[in-house]
């Protein structure tokens, strides 16, 4: 698996390797197979040495309990708290002073943040939560903008015990409300709006709404980020400057039981609700701080961005606590790449001097469609690692990334991993893996992954299957928050003692894994999960709609984009304008991020004779293809008809 000793420098466009540079392998964390040699030996033994890295108040009794399968434990006994390894822990070694977050807001505003002033910031926050009646076990949700405030929230809940579920900015005020109650949170904290593209956006103005309708909650707290006005309801609502200038400066951490929640984070799933994907506090720890280290290749004086936004796992896991648990500086953007202009995010590497970005391959996409002129103007030399995460990445976006944003001198790590697994499960490691432009390599040591056929067997190389992960390993769900059930149907009963990713897959013969994207009814939109079921209830919602189905339909940029299939109620009639009206009724149910990018009318569904929806001929539809076998279809000429409508 490691590279050659003859080492080429450069990724030639018509070869099917890749290799690190020289100066990038001489310098790596890792050259050499001994992290997978560790791991081979005794996996086990391999996550307790790295578990050794983190400050423990008490030692675990045992790394790994199997004793209650699929429900499995790491580090049993151990305790911990996260805050203080992400924090206090660096002080203690001497890296107060150094930069923890460094913060840019869109309209060019700076917050720099040292691990001693970070620490300061979250014990505060942590007694307004006190304050607030949060302690251990509550449940806290977090309705923000990508700001420092968001990132000192979730470390300030971790200080105190408190669960925290995380809810992504764009989700709308309804999907925020569902999420609220499903985690029966006691308090929520907000924002009164947000910074996009030059506008603002409300938040708790729009959200107030649903406040009331959320039995469990019990307080607010508003950041003052925009002009919005807004108001407070008294006794209920309060204002985060007025909390954090009115408290103790210290607060001591709680001792966390290495198995004791950590985080909530709801994530589509096949049917209409959502999922809350549960997170412990050690082995969560533990694989983020080894998967950062290791597949980032992290050093001291490294300027680490992550692009992706904080209410996803992408932002917990590689925004907050891998990185700031290793004592690295984290760059936070608050606005998007393409204003004030096309090459914001260039502007901003030169400017503070980035040496890893890590991104998702529909960024990429657009910047290609951009030109590379843009990145081109600006100096990226500071640039020594590049990351990818949420799709597969096609070998064009990989090859365009390596060469105009790299330079052809940084190594790309393709990452695959999941909300469940919590950290990276497949990726090269820099300064040893052979890279093959769009394949995410191997498992990362320590993880064991395989491609089964239909019946859980290994599938031969070149085969597709799907991809299972074979072994538990320490950063891995533990349940669905309260639907074990759901939990044990997902990801436990499709092959007995494998969990399932529910992706395709293939290894090809030298070993490398591609993955080739969900095979369950779930959409990759800009690398984000939606439900199809999730969009169909709020297309169903609406009063006009009898019936709908939904498909991902690839898109260049997206990777896929939404196409609704909707029949209508008797009364109503199909019009440019329901189109209309329908997109902003899935907005406003879910969230700019699932809008449907076409709607299509049709009189009928194709369905089978148990009456399912055969989604995959409309998918063929929309992609322009040749039918796929429509022998269990009720009525042919359904989809015969919809397919000559549609291609009219
Ligand atoms: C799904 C998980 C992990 C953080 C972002 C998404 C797809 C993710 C890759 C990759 C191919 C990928 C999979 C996976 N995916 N990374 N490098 N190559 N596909 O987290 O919302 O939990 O989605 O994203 O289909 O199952 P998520």
């Amino acid at each position: 698996m490691a590279a050659s000793n003859e080492i080429k420098m450069y990724c030639v466009e018509d070869s099917t390797f890749c290799y690190p540079s020289e100066n990038f392998q001489k310098n790596a964390l890792i050259n050499n197979n001994e992290l997978y040699n560790m791991a081979k030996t005794d996996g086990i033994d391999f996550w307790e040495k790295m578990a050794e890295g983190l400050k423990w108040f008490r030692k675990w009794e045992t790394v790994f309990d199997e004793s209650n399968p699929p429900y499995y434990q790491w580090f049993t006994e151990g305790k911990l708290n996260v805050s203080y390894n992400c924090l206090d822990r660096h002080i203690d070694e001497g890296r107060g002073n150094k930069r923890a977050i460094v913060f840019e807001g869109e309209k060019g505003d700076v917050v720099s943040l040292t691990y001693k002033e970070l620490l300061l910031e979250v014990c505060k926050a942590a007694n307004v939560l006190k304050q607030m009646g949060i302690g251990k076990g509550d449940t806290v949700t977090i309705w923000m903008p990508m700001l420092p405030e968001t990132v000192i929230t979730m470390l300030a809940c971790t200080r105190i015990g408190a669960v925290h579920s995380v809810v992504f900015g764009g989700y709308s005020p309804e999907a925020l409300r569902d999420r609220i109650d499903a985690s029966g949170s006691k308090l929520l904290v907000t924002a009164n709006g947000s910074n996009r593209k030059g506008k603002e956006f409300p938040m708790i103005t729009n959200a107030g709404t649903i406040i009331d309708e959320c039995p469990s909650l019990e307080k607010v707290i508003v950041l003052k980020r925009t002009d919005i006005p807004f108001d407070l309801k008294p006794g209920r609502d309060h204002l985060w400057d007025e909390l954090m200038n009115n408290t103790e400066e210290s607060c001591s951490p709680e001792e966390m039981d290495a198995e004791d929640p950590l985080f909530i984070l709801y994530s589509s799933g096949t049917t209409g609700k959502p999922k809350g994907i549960l997170h412990t506090t050690g082995g969560y720890l533990v694989g983020v701080n080894t998967t950062f280290r290791y597949v980032f290749d992290y050093k001291d004086d490294d300027i680490y961005w992550c692009t992706a936004d904080i209410g996803w796992i992408t932002g917990h896991s590689y925004v907050v606590y891998g990185p700031l648990s290793c004592g690295a500086t984290v760059f936070i953007y608050e606005g998007t790449p393409d204003y004030p202009a096309r090459d914001r995010f260039w502007e901003l590497i030169e400017k503070y001097k980035i040496t890893i970005l890590y991104t998702a391959p529909t960024a990429i996409r657009t910047f290609m469609r951009w030109g590379e002129d843009l990145p081109a103007a600006r100096d990226l030399s500071s640039l020594r690692l590049l990351g990818s995460v949420g799709e597969p990445i096609n070998p064009e976006a990989w090859l365009w990334f390596y060469k105009h944003i790299g330079n052809e001198r940084c190594p790309i790590v393709d990452t695959w991993w999941q909300t469940e697994t919590g950290m990276i499960i497949i990726s090269p490691l820099p300064g040893v893996t052979p890279m093959k432009p769009g394949s995410a390599t191997f498992p990362f040591p320590g993880v064991e992954v395989d491609v089964v056929d239909d019946d859980g067997n290994s599938a031969p190389p070149e085969q597709r299957g799907y991809l299972v992960i074979k072994t538990p390993w320490p950063s891995m769900l533990r349940t669905l928050y309260n639907d074990n059930e759901r939990y044990e149907q997902t990801y436990w009963s499709q092959f007995p003692g494998l969990y399932f990713t529910g992706d395709g897959a293939m290894k090809d013969s030298d070993d490398y894994i591609w993955i080739m994207g969900r095979v369950d009814d779930i959409l990759n939109i800009s690398g984000h999960r939606i439900g199809t079921m999730e969009v169909e209830s709020a297309l169903v919602d609406h009063p006009a709609v009898a019936e709908s189905a939904v498909i991902g339909k690839e898109d260049p940029v997206k990777g896929q984009s939404i196409s609704a299939f909707v029949t209508l109620k008797e009364k109503y009639e199909g019009s440019n304008d329901l189109v209309d009206q329908l997109k902003q009724h899935v907005v406003k149910k879910i969230g700019p991020i699932a809008r449907p990018g076409e709607i299509f009318f049709t009189v009928e569904l194709p369905k089978t004779r148990s009456g399912k929806i055969m989604r995959r001929l409309l998918r063929d539809i929309a992609e322009g293809r040749r039918l796929g076998d429509v022998t269990t279809l009720m009525d042919p000429n359904v989809i015969e008809e919809i397919k000559n409508k549609y291609s009219s």
